[in-house]
């Protein structure tokens, strides 16, 4: 086994250990960005002046009548940014913009005395405008030939001919919605100017590095002119990876013009209409599946919704494109992917960062078809897994393929699918108005950033004289436990009790250049570079210990806060007694620790490589209940088997596993983003910008009986201590629950029926599934044997789509 995964005797990482902050999280007292302002003095509140336009220029901006407004300090406008009027690396981001390019966005931003002040100053700002039109469905974008970014094509094999010689051909579409992130906290940033013009920022931020070079490019100065930190997050989930830095650019431009700190932070209608949220994609598709239901080939479109600007809407198709096979073999392979332009807030990342797209596509289609291929969905699904000695469409082989099926086959024993699918089709058969569906669904996922440059971590550990232990890394917190993780590993690595290690708040200024704590890879990279810090500063230390004790240095061993001889006679000395003696020695007791990811490479433009360390596994079986009169369900049991590796933190993982399979969940079967399609003064608004209207899953959206299990004998080799990261992957869980949804609503029919569900399935969706199953004597949309007559779809003598351009590959940021 490498170095790296290998656990010593007794780790302190895989015990059952709650999240560091997890007592000050209930009991209020941790700090978060916002949290700061009541400790800070003389800071000044921003709040934006939004316009009401879909899409419109601005032909007057009057804030004069701002500055009559009692307590209104200064209105920020286009003329005061020094540097770059741009929040965003692709330069299609003003930050002022003269243009309005969705309903709310901001064109400048008032500074107050007190929050009411700069509202009302907001508010007497007079912006003039000659509206625009525009564009908000995908749909119209489409029409309209409204893209943006690169147009990647994954291919592999000859589609054509695998379609022609498939034994049954079908083809649909699917058009499916976002996500808001609905992280607690919303966005905020806290800024001030130090001495020499020095600027710290603090920001709920996932990638304080960009945000540090972001305010840096907008306030022309360099970046170790600035400071960002963020202490810890109220969630992030993938929205707070870009979408920061143009708030804490807002307010760092503000504390440089005034010299008083700023404090920029959304309340939770403003984070709903500005911010971005995860992207909508529409889909067409065809499949050819030989007799016995084995892919041979798929020929996809994938068009997401980017909104109005590129933001991560490029490696997020990117993702999106190569998690199109989720965990099956498809011979034969051609996904196109385009980015709709549209005058909507800029989606961006949002766990799983395209992967669920992806992956939505192939388990809608699998969904769709298995009746038509009279099989048992999940049959049709296991029949397609990968299999040793495959490789994924993009060409990286699929290592540890066996692991679905070891996942596939727990789960059917310890939720008894077998025995429950025979008490449904008995419940089904006796109630003519409620129907139950048991689905079970796989999971693949592939773990590192698809852009290699970003598979680095830093780490800066401190021993102190009294043998305390201070470790900071590149990552940030936003309740995922990586902390509690990167503590175990610093405890683990230095043989001390957990309780000897802190661990201080993510700064720029301690570890530079990070990547964006993202692509669930924080425990992957910081905690290797963690790893590496600590063995620097035990390597020195072993020399000290061994001269005390008479031995080799590669005999001593650290644990449990002792120092001694692999010898069952050898001495023991205490941590703190070897850590004081080499201070006296002169010895150095911190380090900085570097990781990088090998064997990772990556070619964007002909998207193929190798852009894994490895995949996540996992598999859901779910059970639903829905009521034929309204459409309404109820999720009656969930068992989910998830491959963590050896886990650094069960407890964490446990709850990410949990809290990603609901947030799964509650995309595809409860939140509902709905904008304004029609014409008219309100076009293109976001109607649900309140918890009111946008429903989030919550206590009684449970699942009635919840089991997960993590997969056993699990060791993940070349990862930290034998670990796999777990922060995004349970999220496509939850497919399970949208397909047996599907096959709920189909048991109102006749039996071996295709019905189409919408997604999100909405009780109201769910409803319209059952009436079609209900009126059913035909199938779903699914056409048989109809290939090639898609509009849109290029046929095999179609030029070759765009690939990324050369700039685009270098400012993409992730892909
Ligand atoms: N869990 C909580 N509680 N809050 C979050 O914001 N973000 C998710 C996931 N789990 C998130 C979360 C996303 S989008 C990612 S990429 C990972 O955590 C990032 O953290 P990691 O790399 O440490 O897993
Ligand atoms: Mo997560 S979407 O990679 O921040």
């Amino acid at each position: 086994m490498s170095a790296l995964s290998e656990r010593p005797a007794e780790p302190v990482v895989g015990r059952a250990v709650p999240h560091e902050s997890a007592a000050l999280h209930v009991t209020g007292q941790a700090l978060y960005t916002d949290d700061l302002v009541g400790r800070t003095k003389d800071v000044l509140h921003a709040w934006p002046v939004q316009v009401m336009h879909a899409h419109a220029r601005v032909t007057a901006l009057r804030t004069e009548p701002a500055h009559a407004v009692p307590g209104v300090v200064r209105v920020l406008t286009a003329a005061d940014v020094p540097g770059v009027n741009d929040a965003g690396v692709k330069h299609d981001e003003p930050l002022f913009p003269d243009e309005v390019m969705f309903y709310g966005h901001a064109v400048c931003w008032v500074l107050g005395e007190t929050i009411e002040a700069a509202r009302l100053g907001a508010e007497a700002v007079q912006v003039e405008v000659e509206p625009l039109p525009a564009l908000v469905t995908v749909r119209e974008a489409i029409a309209a030939g409204s893209f943006q970014g690169g147009q990647p094509r994954l291919e592999r094999g000859d589609v054509e001919a695998g379609l022609a010689g498939a034994a049954h051909v079908f083809s649909g579409e699917l058009e499916f919605a976002g996500q808001e992130h609905f992280y607690l906290e919303t966005h905020c940033s806290l800024a001030h100017v130090d001495e020499n013009g020095q600027v710290f920022v603090q920001s709920s931020t996932q990638h304080p590095s960009e945000t540090q070079e972001i305010v840096a490019h907008v306030l022309g100065l360099t970046n170790s002119q600035v400071t960002v930190q963020c202490l810890r997050m109220g969630g992030g989930f993938g929205g707070k990876e870009m979408q920061p830095h143009g708030f804490a650019a807002i307010a760092a431009l503000g504390a440089t013009l005034t010299g008083r700190p700023v404090r920029l932070r959304l309340n939770r209608s403003q984070d709903m209409t500005m911010s971005g949220k995860r992207h909508g994609f529409a889909a067409r598709w065809r499949v050819g599946f030989d007799e016995s239901g084995r892919l041979q080939a798929l020929d996809a479109t994938l068009t997401s919704d980017g909104g109005w600007s590129l933001d991560l809407s490029e490696p997020v198709l990117a993702r999106a494109l190569c998690h199109v096979d989720n965990a099956y073999w498809i011979p034969n392979v051609r996904v196109n992917g385009r980015i709709a332009k549209t005058n909507k807030t800029s989606q961006t990342a949002f766990r799983g960062f395209g992967g669920p797209q992806g992956m939505l596509v192939i388990e809608d289609v699998l969904g769709r078809c298995a009746p038509l291929l009279g099989l048992d969905a999940a049959e049709l699904r296991r029949r397609n897994f990968y299999t040793a000695g495959r490789t994924t469409p993009y060409g990286q082989p699929v290592r540890h393929p066996e692991r679905l099926a070891t996942i596939w086959q727990e789960l059917l024993e310890t939720s008894d699918v077998a025995g429950r699918q025979r008490e449904i089709e008995e419940f089904n058969a006796t109630h003519p108005h409620r129907k139950r569906g048991l689905a079970v669904t796989p999971v693949k996922f592939g773990i590192s950033f698809n852009l290699t440059a970003f598979n680095q971590g830093g780490a800066l550990v401190h021993v102190y004289k009294d043998g305390s232990v201070l470790i900071n890394h590149g990552g940030t917190e936003m309740g995922q436990g990586l902390h509690t993780k990167m503590l175990q590993v610093a405890a683990t690595t230095l043989g001390v009790p957990l309780s000897r290690v802190r661990l201080a708040p993510t700064r720029t200024d301690k570890v530079p250049n990070t990547s964006a704590t993202a692509a669930s890879s924080g425990a992957d990279l910081n905690g290797a570079a963690i790893k590496n810090a600590c063995e620097q500063i035990r390597e020195r230390l072993a020399q000290v210990a061994a001269e005390r004790l008479g031995i080799s240095p590669a005999d001593v061993r650290f644990a449990h806060g002792s120092v001694h001889g692999i010898a069952f006679a050898s001495d023991r000395l205490t941590w703190e007694e070897v850590v004081t003696a080499a201070y006296f020695q002169r010895v150095q007791l911190w380090a900085a620790g570097f990781y990088r990811t090998e064997g990772l490479h990556w070619d964007s433009s002909r998207m193929q490589g190798e852009p894994f360390k490895y995949f996540a596994y996992g598999a859901a079986a779910a059970e639903v209940e829905v009521d034929g009169f309204t459409g309404a369900y109820r999720t009656r049991r969930v068992d989910i088997v998830h491959d963590v590796g050896d886990s650094l933190s069960p407890l964490v993982d446990l709850g990410q596993i949990e809290g990603g399979f609901v947030q799964g969940a509650g995309w595809l079967t409860l939140e509902d983003l709905r904008w304004e399609e029609r014409e008219g003064p309100h076009h293109g608004r976001l109607a649900t910008q309140a918890a009111s209207t946008y429903k989030l899953p919550s206590f009684s959206e449970m699942p009635e009986e919840f089991n997960v299990r993590l997969l056993r004998n699990a060791t993940e080799e070349g990862v930290v201590y034998g670990s796999k990261a777990v922060g995004e992957p349970p999220l496509m869980l939850a497919f399970s629950v949208r397909e047996a949804l599907r096959q709920a609503a189909a048991a109102f029919g006749p039996p071996g029926l295709s019905v189409d569900l919408a997604s999100p399935a909405t009780p109201e969706a769910v409803y319209w599934a059952v009436e079609q199953a209900r009126r059913s004597t035909e199938h779903g949309h699914v056409d048989e044997g109809a290939p090639g007559v898609l509009p849109d779809q290029p046929g095999p003598d179609a030029p070759p789509m765009v690939p990324f351009s050369e700039r685009a590959q270098q400012l993409m940021t992730r892909t």
